[in-house]
């Protein structure tokens, strides 16, 4: 699956998104290193903080289906924004626990262009399991 090809699953995965407070859709899909896609979309709850975004969606899916870290290739994130849409912080921490700083992440806008940056770029000076 090529880049855009995975940036349409992530398009087209936000009619699923469960929005009704925010009326703010988003649609992830995750490219696994076995060709398999693992998508997502952002489910909120009437108490808010109990939302979880469309990026953890998708990573807690794959790692529920035996997908491990280094097996996630490449991550393409989209909403109904005029600007690109990042994953928010708590994402990025979550993407940095299971995927490689170089992993491209696509994010899209209104206009479907498509930006790539690497995990690493989203994401410097990442928490991880650093040495002691
Ligand atoms: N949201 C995501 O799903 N991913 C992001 O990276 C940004 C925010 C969701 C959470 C909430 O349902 C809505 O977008 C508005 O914040």
């Amino acid at each position: 699956m090529n880049k855009e090809q995975l940036v349409e699953s992530a398009r087209k995965m936000k009619q699923n998104a469960y929005v009704p407070y925010s009326k703010f859709p988003v649609g992830v899909a995750l490219l696994l290193k076995d060709g398999t896609v693992t998508n997502g979309v952002n489910v909120e709850n009437v108490s808010l903080g109990a939302t979880n975004c469309a990026e953890r969606t998708a990573i807690f899916t794959a790692v529920a289906n035996g997908y491990k870290k280094g097996d996630f290739q490449a991550i393409a994130v989209a909403g109904d924004t005029v600007d690109f849409l990042p994953p928010c912080s708590i994402c990025r921490q979550v993407l940095a626990e299971f995927c490689l700083p170089e992993m491209p992440v696509y994010l899209t806008n209104e206009k479907k262009e498509i930006l790539e940056l690497s995990l690493k770029e989203l994401l410097p000076y990442a928490f991880t399991d650093l040495d002691m």
